[in-house]
């Protein structure tokens, strides 16, 4: 754990023409514990954004071909190192998709070697390309043993598929139904509540032993479901799980903001076309890669807890998962910063990412990052 006093302060302003002090800090390099990069053009658009923010980031498997060998995630990851920027350094952490003819060998051996991180439970139909998800704990019983002997993490996309559960509810009868017997079976399974999105699961980690930890998303500390439905239907901010309640979205950002060790930051950003979101039937996921870490920066803030950051957005998940620290930092810089509209992924249309077009406060400065700025453009 990092015991470094925090780094905060004041620049002149733009220009330094202007004498007033802008607030700025420094945050050793974060991790992005749940990130969607996809494949193809898609996943060489996005991976840069990360990548000069994060110095590692968890890779959700579930690509269209999932992720379900020790061998196809050894591709992904060089997939993935091809679109770093030269000059960045970033590590993916790479996840296999659990399904009911997941290889406990397999996975064993690719953890031992250290191509995979951990693995990651998505109940079937949960969510995006999760058709072939496990339908029964039962089915995956032999792989969370071995897991739970070698010490690999799993992260759970906690959601009942249930169709008589409340899509609201979805994550609170998760917690009761399957998590709690996950834990009962399995003590000394090191497991991630995923983008956690309600009181339930705020309340149901604090009660958790240290082996139980969570990650939260930018858009569930900034919205609820009033953003999202009233005055006309915004699919850009649907996503799964689903945002919530006010009473909800004001429990996490308690939880985020309070210094609590077992919860950290993962976007969950997960793009999706205009075209695939502005539909009928349009896919859940909000892209915030871009300007993620700027966000969360605005919540804290907004909260006063600016102090609170670098233990949510990096040492939280250092200590959580035994992760080396970063040696490089971060700066943010109050100065106000303008998101882009949206993004074109050649052959693949756009992408609008979270804010699109909105000025937010915070700006991250990757001065000392200059290739991965000059590449993305
Ligand atoms: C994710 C995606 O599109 O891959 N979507 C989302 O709304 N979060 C999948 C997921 O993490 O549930
Ligand atoms: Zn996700």
């Amino acid at each position: 754990m990092q015991n470094k006093p925090k780094r905060m302060g004041g620049r002149a302003g733009v220009g330094n023409r202007v004498r007033e002090m802008l607030p700025e800090l420094q945050i050793v390099r974060p991790n992005d514990m749940h990130v969607h990069f996809r494949e193809g053009a898609m996943l060489q658009s996005v991976v840069p954004y990360t990548a000069r923010q994060f110095c590692r980031a968890v890779v959700m498997p579930n690509t269209k071909i999932p992720i379900t060998t020790t061998d196809i995630a050894k591709k992904y990851k060089q997939e993935i190192m091809n679109c770093v920027p030269e000059g960045a350094t970033f590590d993916p952490l790479m996840m296999i998709y659990l399904n009911s003819s997941s290889n406990p060998d397999d996975i064993a051996q690719g953890f031992n070697d250290g191509v995979i991180f951990g693995a990651k439970l998505y109940p079937a139909n949960a969510t995006t390309n999760s058709q072939y998800g496990v339908s029964d704990i039962s089915e995956i019983s032999d792989v969370l043993s071995v897991m739970e002997q070698i010490g690999m993490p799993l992260s759970i996309h906690g959601e009942s598929v249930d169709k008589n559960v409340d899509i609201f509810d979805r994550e609170a009868v998760f917690i009761e139904k399957t998590l709690t017997k996950i834990l009962n079976d399995y003590p000394n399974l090191r497991v991630t509540m995923e983008h956690i999105t309600t009181v339930q699961a705020v309340e149901f980690l604090k009660s958790g032993g240290d082996k139980l930890g969570a990650t939260i998303t930018p858009q569930h500390l900034m919205y609820n479901r009033n953003d999202m439905l009233v005055g006309g239907i915004r699919p850009h901010y649907y996503c799964s799980p689903i945002l919530k309640r006010e009473e909800h979205r004001l429990a996490l950002r308690e939880l985020a903001t309070s210094g609590f060790k077992r919860v950290f930051l993962g976007t969950d950003s997960a793009p999706h076309s205009i075209d695939n979101k502005e539909c009928a039937c349009g896919c859940a996921g909000v892209f915030s890669s871009i300007n993620a870490l700027e966000f969360y920066a605005q919540v804290f803030d907004e909260e006063n807890a600016l102090d609170k950051l670098e233990d949510f957005t990096t040492n939280n998940s250092n200590s959580f998962h035994m992760l080396k620290p970063s040696d490089e930092f971060v700066q943010l810089i109050k100065s106000g910063n303008i998101v882009p509209k949206t993004i074109s992924v050649p052959g693949k249309g756009q992408l609008l990412p979270l804010c699109s077009g909105e000025i937010i406060p915070w700006r991250a400065d990757y001065e000392l990052n200059q290739k991965c700025v000059q590449s993305i453009g």
